[in-house]
This record gives structure tokens, sequence and C-alpha cells, in this order.
């Protein structure tokens, strides 16, 4: 795999990769993403090949930024909003309006335009306008709506830099556009309409707080399916370091804590410096090592930094088993979507 700079020749190159139906790694502001013509069987069945994504899940379509009008995808074909509610479809398109271009995607019946494939088969297609440049200028480069999922391999965690897809998709994909480390760190939230169309509903936390948009609309969402049947792709285990990760009740004890630290060869997660005391780090000899996301509750930049943080844990060798401790974890503004990646994380 090529890692190449933004620039006139390697913009064209990767329009010229898409336009073979071949697959391009790219930035955006959530995780790095790897596209093909969302138009496209045969484009988008690579896609699934190199991840070894099951064809059962899903991808997201990303528009460039001048179609953020729910109206305007449908006049392009890749949406019918006439199945959708009067009422939600205001609300669907007043969050288009304000969050697009941004980590937002949202659900809406498919179009003819979009292939099935993108849609693994279903009547609805997720849509969203990523906010980033080298996207965005090869969204408008290629002229025409991309797929693009995670550019990890299915189960993985998530790339947040060029050097992460190519630790995960090096022998599987061409060419990675480097746009440097992604801002948001975490996958879009993802809203449509709720499974008893009675309102919205979040299909999955990400990047875009769910109370942000509670309080934008005025209107309670509903909470993502718990049944995988009804949500597809949200697979329980995902976002998952090789080794094992172990997640610790956010209310264990300081006993359980400290038998931890006193144990060679363990990695310790924690969110904010100072909820693992001091005094025990230092008095510990050769017993865990313990990182620390953020020296404040800041939801945003310990969602930019988890994947990140996971990947090293992950790449310690001398660290045989990583353990996240989520004390506190409700002050942070994104803990809904902090909780949900660890959770899926730690599943074996
Ligand atoms: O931030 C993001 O959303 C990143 C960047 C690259 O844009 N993309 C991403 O894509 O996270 P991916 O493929 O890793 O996750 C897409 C998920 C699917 O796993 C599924 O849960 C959900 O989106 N999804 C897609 N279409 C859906 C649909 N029609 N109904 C329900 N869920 C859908
Ligand atoms: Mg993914």
């Amino acid at each position: 795999m090529k890692i190449l700079k933004p620039t006139p020749e390697s913009f064209q190159e990767a329009v010229t990769i898409l336009q073979n139906r071949g697959i391009v790694a790219v930035p955006t502001e959530t995780v790095y993403g790897l596209a093909a013509d969302a138009t496209h069987d045969e484009a988008l069945k690579k896609i699934y090949k190199a991840k070894n994504r099951p064809a059962t899940n899903p991808l997201i379509i990303h528009l460039p930024e001048d179609w953020k009008s729910l109206k305007k995808l449908e006049q392009m074909g890749w949406t019918d909003l006439k199945p959708i509610p009067k009422e939600l479809y205001q609300q669907l398109d007043l969050l288009a309006q304000k969050f697009w271009p941004g980590p937002l995607s949202l659900i809406l019946p498919k179009g003819e335009k979009a292939s099935g494939i993108a849609s693994a088969g279903l009547p609805t297609l997720a849509f969203r306008v990523p906010d980033h440049p080298v996207f965005q200028e090869l969204l408008k480069g290629f002229s025409s709506p991309l797929a693009a999922p995670s550019a990890n391999k299915a189960n993985s965690i998530s790339p947040t830099t060029a050097a992460d897809v190519k630790s995960e998709l090096e022998n599987d994909v061409q060419l990675c556009l480097d746009g440097g480390a992604c801002q948001v760190g975490v996958e879009s939230t993802i809203v449509g309409v709720s499974l008893d169309r009675k309102g919205l509903q979040v299909f999955r936390y990400g990047g875009l707080s769910h109370q942000v948009l509670e309080n934008f609309l005025q209107a309670k969402l509903q909470s993502p399916p718990q049944n995988k049947t009804l949500a597809p792709g949200m697979m329980k285990k995902h976002y998952a370091p090789k080794k094992g990760l172990t997640l610790l009740a956010p209310e264990a004890n300081q006993g359980q804590i400290d038998e931890l630290l006193s144990t060679p060869h363990i990695g310790l997660l924690i969110f904010k410096e100072g909820e693992v005391n001091q005094v025990d780090v230092q008095n510990q000899k050769s017993g865990a090592k313990v990182r620390t996301i953020s020296d404040a509750w800041d939801g945003q930049f310990s969602c930019s930094k988890l994947y990140e943080t996971l990947r090293e844990m992950d790449s310690d060798t001398s660290l045989e088993k990583l353990y996240v401790w989520p004390k506190n974890i409700k002050e942070q503004s994104l803990w809904a979507t902090l909780l949900d990646r660890l959770s899926r994380a730690a599943q074996s």
C-alpha cells in the first residue's frame, strides 16, 4: 500500500482507481474510510473482500458538501422520501442542515441509484457528508457519492491515521491518501426513523453526542436497538484489540484495582489522571502499566485518543492483558459512545 500526501497528482491517481472500480483509503474527520463507487456492485464487492466483512453489514454513503438537503438526495435518485412520516422527515432534514458536514449518518429509504450491495439488500441506506477537505476534494474529482466503511479488517480497531490503515490493510489496498490524524477519532453517530416509526432513534452512538441532537430537536431519541437482527452490522464484538480486553465495572473497588496494579504484564487504561491513586501508581514495582487518556473530563478528547491508545497498548509487547476502568465515565460528554466502544472491544 502506498501512502500519499494530498496533491493534485495523488487525487488524480485516487480518482482513476475509483473510476476503474477500485478501492482507496481516505481520511474523514471520524476515522479513515475505504472508499468505492457507491453505484457499482463490482467496486463495492472489493470493499467487503478487503475487509473480510460479512455481506449482511451495510455501508455508509458519503456525499459532497453541497448535498446537505434531503430533497437534493431525492432529486439525484439516492433516496425516496415518501415513506417517511412528514414530521420525522422534517426532523431528519433539520439534522442534515445543522450537522452536515459532520459526524452524523442518517438512515433513509434507499433510492434506485445506490447499489443493493451497499445497503446489504436492505430497503434503507445510511448517508453522511464527511467534514474533511481530503474526502471532499476526492468527491469533487469523482463527481459521484462514495460508499466507505472504516478502513480496518472486520471487528478490528478503526484506523485514525494512515499508518493504522497500512497496519490493517497493507496487502489489500493500493493507495491511502494521508490527511493526518482524525480529529473526532470515533465513528459517526447513526440516526434514523425508529423501528416503531413513532420518532427518531439512535442506531449507533458516535462522535456527535445524542444529547446535543436531542437538545437541538427538543425531542427524545430512542436508544439503539438491543436485538442484533434489528440493527444490521451492529456486531457485539467490534473494535477489539488482539490481546484480551477486560472492561471493569465503573464502581470497581480500590482493592481490586490495587491487585491489578501489582500484577506484571497488565495494561490498565483509565480516562482521567488521578482516578487511580498516584501513590498507588508510584508504589508499583514491577506491576501494571497505567495509561491515562486525559487530564480533564473531556469526552471529545477521550474519543479522539481512544483507538490510538488501544492500538498502542495492543502493540506493546511487554503487556499480555488489557483492562479498562471507566470510573466516573458519566462525567464525560460522550460517555455513551465511549462505553459502547469499550463494551464491544471487550467482547471475547
Ligand atoms: O464515521 C463513520 O461512520 C465511518 C467513516 C468512514 O465515515 N464509517 C463507518 O462505517 O463507521 P462502518 O461500515 O464501519 O459502519 C457502518 C455501520 C454498519 O455497521 C451498520 O451498523 C450501520 O452503519 N448501517 C449502515 N446502513 C444501515 C442501515 N440501512 N440500517 C441500519 N444500520 C445501518
Ligand atoms: Mg467499522
